[in-house]
């Protein structure tokens, strides 16, 4: 094992722009450099590397990391394979440690979990390819649903043996572990086999290693299940995995969509007829998780579903969750009776292609229409309709995009932009409320919008909740932490940003709006109490909700412009660098102020509450005027008039 302090070496060294240099041509602009994205096909460069924060961040696909995820990504490396890259580039030793015996039966355990996996796969390969029955059923099977030998050995398909035994005695007798076998679902407990006489479909995981396999009869038996699945194991979570990934993530990059489906047959005959840009979500409903693993590759889904009842409502169900990634969901509805796999051999690829492209729909023309026939000039249907739609659109997290789909949904139904508007703030309000336990019953709208500067007022016209709710305050705060919290927020280094902003808002932690932001914080605390001071690679490593905001939050194409243009710490700073005691301060204390109004509105609540109850009603009174006191230092510091 190479030692932490060894890696850690190797990340301080490496700098962002020599390693992109060496694959991307890149050239300065401002403070930054940028160049020609290497993950997806453009025209004018929007891949933008900042030597001074040493990560890199395409504003085109969204790609975004420091020098070892660049590694990884561009080189399809795992982590140690990057730091050796990286090491040797730098001359670097890499100094080996001993791992503790636990970690080595751990990842003893786990590198035998992908030996069987590996071995299983090569036994029903032999005995799809190499036995009498495999070639008589099993590969006759698969040519007669049209699978070409070259797709049949790319995706690693295979045959079970009718034998119960056949799997057991060979592993065996070849001397693998029984009780993994018993793990990854091989074998039974009775030790008997579980796959048996089924043709045989590899599950891969993201490097391509074999982790699980599914199972189908051959013909139909109503009888008996269509496919049986490996079950999950360490190795294998099902709801990580896209069956197909492994061998569509290149073309899903280079045409900057990726296609949907639901079988395991239906990525085989779409990738073989030359449409590799597709997986499957293999049954499950689709996850988060498994629409975040898409995410890395590209921005838009196209969903190609079956046209039955089913397949329908499992596109509508997927979509919702997809638009709550920000991304971009197109649908297909395939003719009646067809799902992909038995349409384009029904039509051959260049129609299948053509169909797609002229009945893909953006989700929301899609559903309101679906909708609206249903409806069909029912009013009271339509108010329905309008709920449903509204409630899909709340999932839609970006303001701008989300605006843009009011308009179109305000064509369709005919129903004014306001009025859509006012009713998606009144569902996003409602999450919000229901989200935070503790928090105030009647929220109103806050009377603080005196303190809203000009950025959030354009926010604030777009997304009211977002006055209503404090998150601009709480990610103004959050930005400040991850950008500055490393720096000295007093000029006798004493004290760091960080600890300034954790003493101030960890009292009001449980009032924040936004569980991102507070599950930052609270990473962030959780760091300092190890004695550490959060750097951006701390950031990088941490979960991928958290890596996503630090990017969002950090590096913002409008970086210097979109300072610049508040224009109002300009008067009393000359460089953003230099700011963060000015920024610090603005952050927090319009936290605390927002926070403040709410806790003073609460507080009035329980006071008429408690008319009738004199002693409490006393404290109440007490706690009012301390915390109007409090309102008024913050409104003193923060310049401004209550
Ligand atoms: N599935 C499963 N178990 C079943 C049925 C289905 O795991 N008993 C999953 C499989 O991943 C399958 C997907 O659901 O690929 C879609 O099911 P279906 O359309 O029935 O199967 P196809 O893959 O289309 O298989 P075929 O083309 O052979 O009918
Ligand atoms: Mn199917």
């Amino acid at each position: 094992m190479i030692s932490k302090r060894s890696i850690e070496r190797v990340i301080e060294t490496a700098k962002v722009e020599e390693v992109i240099g060496n694959f991307v041509n890149l050239k300065r602009r401002g403070v930054n450099l940028i160049g020609l994205c290497p993950f997806h096909d453009e025209k004018t460069p929007s891949f933008t590397v900042s030597p001074a924060k040493n990560i890199y961040k395409c504003f085109g696909c969204g790609k975004g990391g420091n020098a070892v995820s660049f590694v990884m990504e561009h080189e399809g490396y795992g982590y140690i394979e990057a730091i050796k890259f990286l090491a040797q580039m730098y001359h670097i030793e890499l100094e080996e440690i001993e791992m503790t015996g636990e970690q080595k039966e751990a990842e003893a355990k786990r590198d035998s979990l992908f030996i069987i996996n590996e071995w299983a796969k090569n036994r029903f390969a032999k005995n799809l390819f190499n036995t009498q029955h495999g070639v008589n059923i099993g590969l006759a099977y698969f040519k007669e649903r049209g699978f070409r030998e070259s797709i049949i050995k790319k995706f690693d398909l295979g045959f079970a043996s009718a034998d119960s035994r056949d799997i057991f005695n060979a592993a065996k007798s070849e001397g693998y572990n029984i009780d993994f076998l018993k793990e990854l679902g091989l074998v039974s407990d009775k030790e008997l086999d579980f796959f048996r006489n089924r043709v045989m479909f590899t599950i891969h995981n993201l490097t391509g290693k074999a982790i699980g396999f599914a199972g189908r009869i051959m013909g139909d038996n109503p009888k008996m299940p269509k496919y049986i699945n490996s079950p999950e194991s360490e190795i294998y979570n099902k709801r990580k995995i896209l069956y197909g990934l492994y061998f569509a993530k290149n073309e899903i990059r280079k045409q900057n969509h990726c296609i949907l489906v639901e079988g395991y047959t239906d990525v085989l005959s779409l990738f073989q007829s030359g449409i590799e840009n597709v997986v499957a979500s293999s049954g499950t409903s689709l996850t988060t998780d498994q629409i975040r693993l898409i995410k890395r590759y590209t921005d838009t889904i196209k969903i190609l579903y079956d046209g039955d009842a089913a397949g329908i409502n499992a596109a509508l169900r997927g979509m919702d969750m997809i638009l709550a990634q920000n991304m971009i969901v197109k649908l297909v509805i395939l003719p009646e009776k067809h799902d992909p796999d038995s349409y384009i051999k029904e039509v051959g690829p260049s129609a299948f292609m053509q169909y797609i492209s002229e009945n893909e729909k953006d989700f929301i023309l899609f559903k309101t229409n679906l909708l609206l026939k249903e409806a069909s000039g029912d009013p009271v249907k339509k108010a329905y309709i309008l709920k449903d739609i509204v409630a899909t659109l709340a999932k839609v997290p970006d303001a701008l995009n989300r605006a843009m789909y009011i308009k179109e949904c305000s064509n369709l139904l005919d129903v004014g932009e306001k009025i859509i508007n006012a009713e998606i703030n009144k569902i996003i309000k409602k999450e919000i409320r229901e989200k935070n336990q503790r928090r105030i019953r009647n929220e109103q709208v806050d009377s603080t919008l005196e303190l809203v500067d000009d950025q959030s007022k354009v926010v604030a016209d777009s997304q009211a909740f977002l006055v209503q709710s404090d998150e601009y305050q709480e990610m103004e705060v959050v930005r400040v932490l991850m950008d500055k919290g490393h720096t000295y927020y007093d000029e006798n280094n004493n004290r760091l940003v960080v600890d300034f902003i954790l003493d101030e808002v960890m009292q009001i932690l449980d009032y924040f709006d936004n569980h991102i932001y507070k599950k930052i914080i609270l990473f962030v605390k959780n760091l300092r109490e190890k004695g550490k001071i959060p750097e951006r690679n701390d950031f990088f490593n941490a979960d991928e909700e958290i890596k996503e905001k630090y990017f969002e939050l950090i590096m913002t194409p409008y970086e210097y412009a979109d300072w610049q243009s508040k224009g109002m710490e300009l008067q009393t700073q000359k460089h953003p660098d230099k700011n963060q005691f000015n920024e610090a301060n603005q952050a927090v204390w319009r936290l605390q102020y927002k926070k403040l109004n709410k806790l003073i509105k609460y507080n009035q609540e329980n006071i008429i509450k408690n008319s009738d109850n004199p002693e409490e009603y006393k404290t109440l009174i007490k706690v009012h005027i301390k915390l109007l006191k409090e309102r008024k230092n913050l409104a003193t510091l923060l310049n401004i008039v209550i």
